[in-house]
């Protein structure tokens, strides 16, 4: 483990091997020097969609003279008490910290370009005999698992779904008017005009009642420019003692901080014009014995995206397997490469399935799209057809380079079997646990 280091570059080179160059900010292994380069036989990137802050250009902001924070690189010495705060911003993680930062400022403005769909968390401690049930019984706490993927994949209705939809989009409103019900000027701008599932669907049972307290104010005026002392929008300047970006990621750049050269010696170009593409979201045309975890088109919206990683380290394993085996046998070993006819044809026939998701919808803006309109995060389907997808590895779309280990080189369709969840068995047995 190689602590407080980051990858810069990786070269696939002519003897099947990577070579990585890392920087390290601090000594941690005697003897390593600060930039050092390392070799392996395969290469996974885990650097996640989510790893890039999105601090918008918005002019003046070089010139504030206040605190600035983005939420990924949060300052924890910073007090938020006695202080006039603007968070800009109101996805995912806006709607999360809105709530908190409003029980300790003195005064917050919450900066909205568009209104996101909520619905209730309705989040409950287990009772305590279920927790000792999980603690001691692992088949139950399987089973409570999947119906927990149950219940959760069945919301991507929404994502295919019209009819799903207008009823998600019912159901957030009424949401909305019960916690809000004497103010229906702060209903109207809190209500979406994109359809429902477009954007991530948010969980809060308190962002509407925080912004509806006297010290908390919902500024829908675009912003023209951040001022010395606060941000200025049509016809006022609102002063500010810390602006908090809440605006995201540059998701769709996924490898572009790492300059990763493959066969051909190009480095892999992922921008927010035109996203990745990876044959199973997994594996780069050109970029032998090197996948991804959480790559291209892998993202859900409706269920944890674990189930999505647990499925691609299963598949991810069969290639390194058989990497492995070959360096044993020979010092060459093995290039294993995604073919790019294999890589066109998924991906084809991925974004023809997406076309008919509420992502591709003409006025649906997010960061599931790269700028190009194609949608190059989100996996279109459920998480179970995710994780079948993946439980066969089909050998006829890979490349084998290393002709001293033919006898190593597969061909056909490999099992790697199933998802761990079980939906049946949890509809069978969760009676058992009173789900
Ligand atoms: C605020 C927030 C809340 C979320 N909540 C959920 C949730 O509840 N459920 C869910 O399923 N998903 C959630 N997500 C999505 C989340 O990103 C993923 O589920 C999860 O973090 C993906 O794990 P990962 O290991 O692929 O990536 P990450 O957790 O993003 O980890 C990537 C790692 O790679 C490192 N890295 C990046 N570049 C380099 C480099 N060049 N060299 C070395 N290291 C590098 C980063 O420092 C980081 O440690 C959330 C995301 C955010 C931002
Ligand atoms: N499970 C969880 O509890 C959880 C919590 C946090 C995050 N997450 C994950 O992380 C993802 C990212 O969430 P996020 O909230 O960090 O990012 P996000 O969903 O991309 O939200 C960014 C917000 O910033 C606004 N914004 C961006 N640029 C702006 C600009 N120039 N001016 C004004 N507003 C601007 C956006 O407005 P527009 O909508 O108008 O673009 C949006 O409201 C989520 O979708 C989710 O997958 C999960």
């Amino acid at each position: 483990m190689l602590f407080n280091t980051a990858v810069e570059k990786a070269v696939w080179e002519s003897d099947n091997e990577w070579s990585v160059y890392k920087t390290s900010t601090q000594d941690t292994e005697a003897g390593k020097s600060t930039a050092y380069r390392i070799s392996c036989r395969y290469l996974i990137s885990a650097v996640g969609q989510l790893h890039t802050a999105h601090v918008p250009e918005i002019p003046g902001l070089k010139e504030y003279e206040g605190k600035v924070m983005h939420t990924a690189n949060w300052d924890e010495d910073e007090r938020l008490e006695g202080r006039r705060v603007a968070v800009i911003g109101n996805g995912a993680t806006g709607v999360q910290i809105v709530p908190e930062v409003a029980s300790r400022a003195k005064h917050l403005t919450v900066f909205q370009r568009s209104p996101s769909w909520i619905i209730p968390r309705n989040s409950q401690a287990l009772p305590k005999i279920q927790q000792i049930l999980y603690q001691y019984v692992p088949a139950a706490r399987r089973y409570y698992r999947s119906h927990i993927l149950k219940d959760q994949d069945a919301r991507h209705g929404m994502v295919v779904n019209e009819r799903d939809r207008e009823m998600g989009a019912q159901f957030s409103k009424d949401f909305l008017t019960h916690q809000l019900p004497l103010d229906p000027d702060l209903q109207a701008r809190l209500t979406p005009s994109y359809p429902f599932g477009c954007k991530r669907v948010l969980l809060s049972d308190d962002f509407y009642p925080a912004i509806s307290q006297a010290h908390v104010a919902l500024e829908t005026r675009p912003i023209e420019r951040i001022t010395k002392h606060g941000v200025q929008i049509e016809n006022a300047e609102l002063p500010f003692d810390l602006l908090i970006f809440a605006t995201g990621f540059h998701a769709q750049s996924f490898l572009s901080h790492i300059e990763i050269l493959g066969k051909s010696r190009q480095k892999i170009c992922s921008d927010r014009r035109h996203g990745l593409r990876a044959h199973q979201g997994v594996a780069v045309e050109d970029l032998p014995n090197f996948a991804m975890l959480y790559g291209p088109n892998t993202n859900l919206s409706h269920v944890s995206v674990m189930l999505v990683i647990e499925a691609q380290a299963r598949y991810i394993s069969a290639m390194v397997r058989v990497v492995q085996q070959a360096a044993k046998v020979c010092s060459s070993g093995l290039g294993i490469c995604p073919k790019p006819q294999a890589v066109a044809d998924y991906n084809d026939a991925l974004q023809a399935w997406l076309k008919k998701t509420v992502f591709a919808e003409p006025g649906c803006r997010s960061w599931y799209r790269a700028e190009d309109g194609v949608v190059t995060n989100n996996w279109p389907g459920t998480a179970i057809q995710y994780q079948n997808s993946l439980s066969v590895l089909n050998w006829d779309d890979y490349d084998m380079v290393g002709s001293e280990v033919s006898s190593l080189m597969k061909r056909g369709a490999q099992s790697l079997g199933g998802p761990l969840e079980n939906p049946l068995a949890s509809t069978r047995l969760g009676w058992m646990y009173g789900f």
